[in-house]
């Protein structure tokens, strides 16, 4: 049965994470995975989702079945943050969520939705895009092409090409959007660009993915929303792909969801039951423990606050980083690339270098990051920024 599989290579961002934990050298930088890390390299448990959970374990009453929907409260908490809870898609009943498995799980489960429709859409995703989505969502049968996004000299959007392919795509097909801190470039749309955008879907009947995987760690929690609500309200039909992994520092637990907005709030009741027809033929229902923890931070004022506090102290962690290295940079390579980094948001920028130098910078410096060029920002301690950009300059 298994005799013709051949082994396949490493995940390009996962298969880093063992890769670095394999290197015995005592001075190594990991900017590969996008996790989250403190000055001293720990990816911690943030003090909101601590409490929250000793609080979930106390009042834990059982562990039966609760359904292939998830949890009903973080189903209702999980829209407010993104959207506002007083955003018309949530008003108007347009709009429901569905805990998912992560955000892999919720834009596999938007993948196999659009994919029951009927519709056969084509998917356009940004060029470039995170690496997962190409086999995430093809793997859901869906065509998949790609649209202009990025200028590597420059390190900028490139929006007039972006916007003109827009304007050539057939309606009915779906354009996949990262919400905020684009992975792997980190460069955004501004808001005057997401009402373009939304303008374009609008007209040419364009169905939207949002998929949302870094609220907070850019500009803020509302600021980094501002996209996905201004679609929210445009457009008739989208998909919002949320994930719990970063800003609550959820990795493993697998958390997040898929939230569908239709024409109708009786449009959304059946396509919601279809959703939850896909989760129960895939996983059945997907794990509790996260979605409880985020339920719990969310529904209370306090933990709230205390959660907001550290994604703020998250972002701005980042966004020192970011000009320490700009001005490294600056000084060992060149202005440009010093702009590009301070200008782009979020965990990641991808910088302009060769896969072979990308290799180099593994093989001589122990400096791990994926062969586009993609770096989490976050993998860096302060005291090694200057080591970062002498390596980066010696193979720039
Ligand atoms: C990343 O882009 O590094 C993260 O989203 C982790 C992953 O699953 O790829």
């Amino acid at each position: 049965m298994f005799q013709n599989l051949q082994a396949l290579p490493e995940d390009p961002i996962l298969g880093l994470m063992a890769a670095f934990r394999a290197d015995p050298a005592a001075v190594k930088i990991d900017l590969g995975v996008g996790v989250y890390k403190d000055q001293q390299g720990k990816t911690p448990v943030l003090r909101a989702v601590r409490a929250a959970e000793q609080a979930v374990l106390a009042d834990q009453q059982t562990k039966t079945y609760l359904g292939p929907a998830g949890n009903d409260q973080f189903n209702a908490l999980m829209p407010e943050l993104v959207l506002g809870s007083k955003h018309p898609a949530l008003t108007s009943g347009r709009l429901r969520a569905l805990q998912s498995p992560g955000g892999c799980g919720a834009l596999r489960l938007g993948a196999d939705l659009l994919t029951v429709s009927g519709f056969n859409p084509t998917i356009h995703v940004s060029d470039p895009t995170w690496a997962n989505h190409v086999p995430l969502l093809s793997g859901a049968g869906l065509k998949l092409e790609r649209y202009p996004y990025f200028e590597a000299r420059t390190g900028t959007v490139r929006f007039d090409a972006m916007l003109e392919r827009l304007n050539t795509l057939p309606a009915g097909d779906v354009v996949l959007l990262h919400g905020c801190c684009h992975n792997p470039t980190g460069a955004d749309l501004s808001v005057e660009q997401w009402r373009k955008v939304a303008d374009v879907l609008l007209q040419r009947r364009l169905v939207p993915f949002v998929d949302i995987a870094y609220q907070g760690l850019g500009e803020g929690i509302e600021a980094d929303a501002e996209g996905a609500r201004l679609i929210a309200a445009t457009v008739p039909e989208a998909l919002i792909a949320v994930s719990c992994s970063k800003n609550f520092g959820l990795y493993r637990e697998r958390v997040g969801a898929l939230m569908v907005l239709t024409e109708s709030s009786s449009q959304t009741t059946a396509t919601a039951s279809h959703l939850r027809k896909i989760a129960r033929s895939s996983y059945s229902m997907p794990p509790d423990h996260g979605a409880a923890i985020v339920a719990r931070i969310l529904s209370d004022a306090a933990l709230s606050d205390d959660w907001r506090n550290e994604v703020d102290a998250m972002r701005n962690r980042m966004l020192s980083l970011r000009r320490a290295l700009s001005a490294a940079l600056a000084r060992t390579c060149s202005a440009e690339m010093a702009a590009v980094i301070e200008k782009q948001r979020g965990m990641f920028s991808t910088i302009p270098l060769t896969p072979e130098a990308v290799d180099i910078l593994r093989e001589r410096h122990h400096i791990y990051m994926t062969r586009d060029g993609r770096i989490n920002i976050a993998g860096v301690s302060m005291e090694m920024v200057d080591y970062l950009a002498e390596a980066i300059g010696s193979v720039a």
